[in-house]
């Protein structure tokens, strides 16, 4: 066998032609290298001197011809060499994820080798450039330019030389204009086109209904406007038809045509009408995405024939009557059903509850009526609990229900139960997981219940709008995660306890709540931000509006992780402490509404990111600091204290107090909401800017649209 083995290795090493790649090969990469100013290593690996078929990232085939080169995530910086176009056997380039920059040279999009192509993930600028029709048929199958900078209109006779293209891929970057008309009639075999965060604009073309062999189609986030047209329709072969965020109208009509359908993602448009009923027909449906829409009418029986269904998000439009048509028990696929802010009335049908995989349920901010049911327990997975403003009556019960699933990260019951009384004893042996806790505005007497102490994964809780009595809870500090409490606008009584100085996450900077997702996205309070996961708030404490008396403590100092921190409208007399300067991470500090003496301390100067500042309606004195932040805040941050001084109250002080200097304007509110999201994402950058079109057509019209960093979310 050996000798066998080594005849073998003989016969091939001896009808091997040459052991090299050709000097031209060699010199047009290094024409590669030439052009790049940072080149990741490779001047080291690609000597001359030796065989560029064994250089790094590069692949040749038996005779020594480069096919492969894939110089991936390398931080190369510097222009694509044109001079690549010259490897006549290349087959595959991928330059992804580097800082590369200057455009994509025609050549290699030309080039009468290359299958794939992949730029994706780099800077690159300029336009894709036209080839001319009468270019003869070029081999390109893959071209990844996703996630550049690339501007201009996309080529609409460069597609007629593609006869063999497969994927265009050219999401996240600037292209204006329009979709290619008819971007198949030429690449017959184009099976993705994927277009999506760009700029797009005009409407969806009725010449790919000749894209026989499409499967995705994925133009989100752009300006696409108008009907879906009817020729899209034809278009059978369609599994994934992805086009959020754009201005689409129209209603559904068509869409059950496609029946290969597995992915139909039509949110934040503006499409009307009803579900059809013909929708069952999409026997492959897994995704059905028609969140901010203004849709309407009964859900129709045909949903309970997309027996494949994971995800249901109708959130945000103007669906109504009950969901009896719908029988869930069929739906056993189902993990995320969000109805949110809708007009949906009945009783929640109790066939939801066979849906066992459910993992977020959210009927959150709809007419219905009518007790939670016992059989919520059979959703053993259930983590996402959104049960606001759905006319709950019976807060006792409802916990005890809810107190056996044993899966619950996330549960909102705001707006329920109106003056019942929040129950002492409650089973917490099912909460154990809980994270996010909301039983807000629901006016419910008694106090701060003692079964709170005993979650101890709670990070974010939220009992503002009670009328809870009584004082803050010892206990407060060995919850260990909590980051986020608000129990303002309650009747708390009592001094501000030492235990909550020395709440664990709030003490430092450095921890930070454990990164697990929401199962469903969820908004800040007025619909600003969109947030993912619990650990992309900012650490708050919110204590305002109820009846606590004595000092702000000394000890508020050691909060060094806080954000916001919200004590107006108490009782609170003494001074302001001169430690509340140590707090150099807040952005919203409100002292407003109180008995508080004494001056303004110099050194809340240093409270950098300070951005909403509010003193007003106490007793304080002497002159308002005219430096660094303050000059920045409006008047109404320091009315109502007779005895202040400064160039933005009434009582100018006099030249012993000031040594005034000149006072910039006031900003706009505008700017400081700038101003505070540049800091916040900075800070946390795991908060995403909600949509600027939904937000401006969505919640701009209905929010006063003043961002406070406050952690209440919907
Ligand atoms: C290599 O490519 C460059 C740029 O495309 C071209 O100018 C040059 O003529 C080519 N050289 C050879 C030998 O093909
Ligand atoms: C290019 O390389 C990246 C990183 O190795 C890889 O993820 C990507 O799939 C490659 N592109 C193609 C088209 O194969
Ligand atoms: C498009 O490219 C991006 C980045 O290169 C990639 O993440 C994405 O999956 C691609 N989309 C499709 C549909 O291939
Ligand atoms: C670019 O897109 C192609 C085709 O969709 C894909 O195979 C490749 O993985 C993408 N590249 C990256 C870096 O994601
Ligand atoms: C494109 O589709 C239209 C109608 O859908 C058809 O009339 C036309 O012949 C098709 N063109 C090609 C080249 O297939
Ligand atoms: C979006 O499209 C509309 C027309 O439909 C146009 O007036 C507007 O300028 C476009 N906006 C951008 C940012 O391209
Ligand atoms: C749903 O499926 C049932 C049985 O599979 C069938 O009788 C009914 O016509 C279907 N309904 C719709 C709307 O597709
Ligand atoms: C909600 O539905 C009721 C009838 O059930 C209707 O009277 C009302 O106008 C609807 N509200 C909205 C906002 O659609
Ligand atoms: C709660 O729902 C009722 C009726 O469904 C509505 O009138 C009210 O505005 C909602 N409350 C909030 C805070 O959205
Ligand atoms: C609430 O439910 C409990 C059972 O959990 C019951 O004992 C109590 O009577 C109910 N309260 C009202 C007002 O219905
Ligand atoms: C305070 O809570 C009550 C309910 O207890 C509510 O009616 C009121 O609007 C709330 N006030 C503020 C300012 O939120
Ligand atoms: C907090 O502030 C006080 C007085 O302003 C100062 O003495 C102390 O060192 C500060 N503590 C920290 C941890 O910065």
């Amino acid at each position: 066998m050996p000798s066998l083995g080594l005849a073998l290795v003989l016969l091939v090493s001896l009808v091997s032609p040459t052991s090299s790649c050709t000097e031209q090969e060699k010199s047009s990469l290094h024409q590669l290298l030439a052009g790049l100013s940072r080149d990741g290593g490779l001047t080291a690996s690609w000597r001359h001197d030796t065989d560029c078929c064994a250089w790094e990232g590069i692949t040749c085939n038996q005779d020594m011809k480069v096919t492969d080169v894939s110089l991936t995530s390398l931080g190369l910086e510097g222009a694509i060499s044109p001079f690549l176009g010259n490897l006549t056997g290349l087959l595959r380039l991928n330059l992804s994820r580097n800082l590369l920059t200057g455009g994509l040279p025609p050549e290699l999009v030309s080039s009468s080798s290359i299958l794939v192509l992949d730029v994706s993930f780099n800077r690159l600028t300029g336009g894709l450039s036209e080839l001319p029709s009468s270019t003869p048929a070029r081999p390109l199958q893959v071209l990844n330019i996703s996630s550049n900078l690339f501007t201009g209109s996309l080529p609409s006779t460069t597609w007629e030389a593609m006869k063999s293209l497969v994927v265009l891929n050219a999401s996240s970057n600037r292209f204006t204009g329009q979709i290619p008309t008819t971007p198949c009639v030429s690449a017959p075999s184009l099976a993705v086109i994927e277009l999506s965060f760009n700029q797009l604009s005009g409407n969806i073309p009725p010449g790919l209904s000749n894209c026989s062999a499409l499967k995705l189609l994925s133009a989100g986030y752009n300006n696409l406007s108008g009907t879906l047209p009817d020729a899209l329709f034809k278009v059978t072969s369609l599994e994934h038809l992805s086009l959020p965020n754009n201005w689409l109208v129209g209603d559904l009509g068509g869409i059950t045509k496609l029946i290969n359908l597995v992915t139909l993602d039509l949110g934040g448009n503006e499409f009307s009408g009803n579900i059809p009923e013909s929708i069952g027909d999409l026997k492959s449906l897994e995704e059905l995405h028609l969140e901010h829409n203004s849709m309407s009418g009964v859900l129709p029986t045909g949903l309970s024939n997309c027996t494949n269904l994971v995800t249901i998000d109708l959130n945000s439009n103007q669906f109504s009557g009950e969901l009896t048509k719908v029988n869930f028990v069929s739906l056993s696929n189902l993990r995320k059903l969000d109805l949110l802010f809708n007009n949906f009335t009945g009783t929640v049908p109790e066939s939801i509850y066979s849906c066992s995989k459910l993992t977020a349920l959210r009927l959150s901010y709809n007419p219905f009526h009518g007790q939670l049911s016992e059989k919520i327990g059979n959703l053993k997975s259930l983590s996402f609990l959104s049960l606001a403003n759905i006319s709950l009556t019976n807060i006792t019960r409802t916990l005890q229900i809810l107190s056996s699933s044993r899966s619950l990260t996330t549960l909102y019951l705001g707006f329920n139960f109106l003056h019942e009384t929040m129950p002492e004893d409650v089973s917490t042996d099912g909460f154990k997981n809980l994270q996010v806790l909301y039983i807000n505005h629901c006016s419910l007497s008694g106090k701060i219940p003692d079964w709170l102490s005993k979650l101890p994964n709670l990070g974010m809780l939220f009992l503002q709008g009670n009328q809870l009595t009584g004082p803050i809870p010892e206990w407060i500090s060995s919850l260990h995660f909590l980051f986020c409490l608000d129990i303002s606008n309650n009747s708390l009584t009592g001094e501000i306890p030492s235990a909550l100085m020395e709440m664990p996450m709030l003490e430092s900077d450095n921890t930070t709540p454990p990164k697990v997702f929401f199962e469903l996205p969820v908004w800040n309070k007025n619909k600003f931000m969109q947030y993912l996961m619990p650990s992309a708030f900012p650490k708050a404490l919110n204590l305002a509006m109820n009846n606590f008396s004595g000092m702000i403590p000394e000890e508020i100092g050691q909060l060094q992780g806080l954000f916001s921190l919200n004590l107006s409208s108490n009782r609170l007399s003494g001074q302001i402490p001169e430690q509340i300067c140590n707090l150099t991470n807040l952005q919203m500090l409100d002292l407003s509404d109180n008995h508080l003496t004494g001056t303004i301390p110099v050194a809340l100067k240093n409270l950098h990111f300070l951005s909403r500042f509010n003193i007003s309606n106490n007793d304080l004195e002497g002159s308002i600091p005219n430096v660094g932040q303050f000059s920045t805040f409006p008047n109404s941050s320091f009315g109502g204290n007779p005895k202040l001084c400064g160039p933005m109250v009434a009582n100018h002080c006099g030249s012993a107090e000031a040594g005034l200097v000149s006072i910039d304007p006031i900003k706009q509110n505008g700017s400081e909401v700038i101003i505070f999201m540049t800091a916040f994402v900075v800070f946390f950058g795991v908060g995403v800017l909600y949509d600027q079109k939904i937000l401006a057509r969505h919640w701009l019209k209905t929010c006063n649209c003043y961002h406070r960093p406050s952690c209440d979310m919907i």
